[in-house]
């Protein structure tokens, strides 16, 4: 059984006490709604650390007011089940109510329940954020602004919290593995940072918490950005083909199956 912390406190305190004890800790990062792309996580972090914490948290500062935080997919007592199956399991799951002290993060007033502080203080509302200057700029950052700088000043809050020696992310979110890993060496932190592999379903669209949303129409266009970027793998290790030309190929696919493409990059 995991112990469910979810006062900062109290998981700075188990941090505190375990390293103490001369344990190493691990943390995977997420908003819940676990997959197996989650547990793969998890099972990397078992090969570096003693101990593995989870987060699980829908963070509201990565969320522009146009976006889904309200609809994002929960299910707590799910997630502690197929935690549970895990051989070697976790040791914490943190799962903090609210991280913001301040009111107004983006435009969206968080949950109530936060220490009080003065009037003027919470309107002004979180105050400090990370930004990765330029990598948060392209890709995904082009269509979401504010993205980056949530997860780059979430990620760094929950470092603080929990100090562990090693975390783990996905490269399915290959930007943010790439933002979080040029920040720890900007900034110094003491973490390794490990990218872990892609997780795919049978049908070999990558697993996502989102996905539960898709419609089966939804889905199969969808399928046309795998199907896509494994022919481009192909033909670029055949090597004849220009990047130029490769991308073309996605974008050209992608359009033909129906589907909005935000932006295809190929480097
Ligand atoms: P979330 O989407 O829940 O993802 C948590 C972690 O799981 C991320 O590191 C993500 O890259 C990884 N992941 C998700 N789907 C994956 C898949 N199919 N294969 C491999 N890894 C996968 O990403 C976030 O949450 C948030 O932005 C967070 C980092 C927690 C900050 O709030």
């Amino acid at each position: 059984e995991p112990e469910i912390i979810t006062d900062k406190n109290q998981m700075r305190e188990w941090s505190r006490s375990m390293r103490a004890q001369g344990k190493t800790i691990g943390l995977v990062p997420t908003m819940g709604y676990l997959h197996q792309g989650h547990i793969s996580l998890i099972k990397e972090a078992h090969k570096h650390t003693h101990l593995i914490v989870v987060s699980i948290y829908i963070n509201p500062g990565q969320f522009s007011p146009s976006e889904d935080l309200s609809t994002y997919p929960s299910d707590f007592q799910g997630d502690i089940d197929k935690l549970l199956a895990i051989p070697g399991g976790v040791d914490v799951v943190f799962h903090p109510y609210n991280l913001y002290d301040y009111g107004n993060i983006n435009g969206v007033e968080p949950i109530e329940g936060t220490s009080g502080s003065c009037v003027e203080e919470r309107q002004l509302g979180h105050e400090t954020w990370i930004r990765v200057e330029k990598l948060e700029r392209g890709m995904c950052g082009k269509s979401r602004p504010i993205f980056f700088r949530g997860v780059a000043t979430i990620v760094t809050k929950l470092f603080n919290i929990v100090d562990p020696d090693v975390a783990v992310f996905g490269k399915k979110d290959y930007q943010q593995w790439r933002i979080i890993r040029r920040m720890v060496r900007d900034l110094d932190f003491a973490i390794t940072v490990i990218g872990s592999e892609i997780v795919r379903d049978a049908d070999g669209l990558a697993m996502s918490s989102r996905n539960v949303h898709l419609s089966p129409e939804e889905r199969e266009k969808a399928l046309s950005i795998s199907r896509s970027l494994s022919r481009v793998k192909l033909n670029a290790q055949n090597g004849q083909i220009s990047c130029k030309e490769l991308r073309n190929s996605v974008t050209q696919e992608i359009l033909e199956a129906g589907g909005k493409i935000d932006y295809a990059e190929v480097n």
